[in-house]
């Protein structure tokens, strides 16, 4: 087996799509910190830039919307996923764009940050953990969350109080990337076969 030190390649998925979204300014912090981490290439699907069908429809459309997702997330050694919280869950474009696939999300780990108002996205959190276990994904244990997320930053998109969400997204981090590169070993080790 070769054991290779090449960058783990980290596809943050942005799971808003409300018009008015929120979710840009929490993505841009969190691509930030990828971006300044050695040893990740992190890679950005949004599910508001996608035009997936609720159907499964394989139409024209969707097979030209899977095009710019797929790939990404089939290329990944491990994924981010950033949720809001609606109505005590994530959202329905969200878990479109996960039900749309299957073998891209296997044998990955998937790291989880979440924001909303009061439970800051926790209870999206712990639904989007079963989920991703049905597909042989493997979640993270330590999370970021913005209770009343809108507070938390300033107009420039800056967190006014970056210390505590900073080292909570390291530990969440350091995590994601022990886990990315153990099950990219084993992948190349052993075909997952379960
Ligand atoms: C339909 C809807 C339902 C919501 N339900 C909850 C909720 O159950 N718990 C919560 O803490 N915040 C809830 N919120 C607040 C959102 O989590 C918060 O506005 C967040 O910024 C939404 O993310 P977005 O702006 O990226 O869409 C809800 C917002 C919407 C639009």
């Amino acid at each position: 087996m070769q054991i290779t030190d090449a960058p783990l390649k980290v596809t943050l998925v942005v799971g808003s799509n409300r018009h008015g979204r929120f979710g840009p300014v929490v993505a841009d912090w969190l691509l930030d910190l990828m971006h300044d981490r050695e040893g990740l290439l992190p890679e950005v699907v949004d599910v508001a830039e996608t035009d997936l069908p609720m159907s499964f429809a394989r139409t024209r459309e969707a097979t030209a919307a899977l095009s710019g997702i797929s790939p990404k997330l089939a290329a990944a050694d491990a994924f981010v996923v950033l949720t809001p919280e609606y109505n005590h869950s994530y959202p329905a474009g969200l878990k479109n764009l996960i039900d749309w696939h299957y073998t891209e999300w296997q044998t990955k780990p998937v790291a989880l940050v979440s924001y909303g108002g009061m439970s800051g996205g926790l209870r999206a959190v712990e639904h989007l953990r079963q989920v991703f276990a049905e597909l042989h994904a493997v979640t993270v244990r330590d999370t970021v969350s913005f209770h009343n997320a809108g507070a938390s930053f300033d107009d420039e998109g800056r967190l006014k109080d970056p210390a505590g969400p900073g080292a909570a997204a390291k530990t969440m981090l350091d995590q994601l990337v022990w886990w990315g590169r153990g099950l990219r070993e084993a992948r190349e080790l052993r075909p997952y076969g379960a």
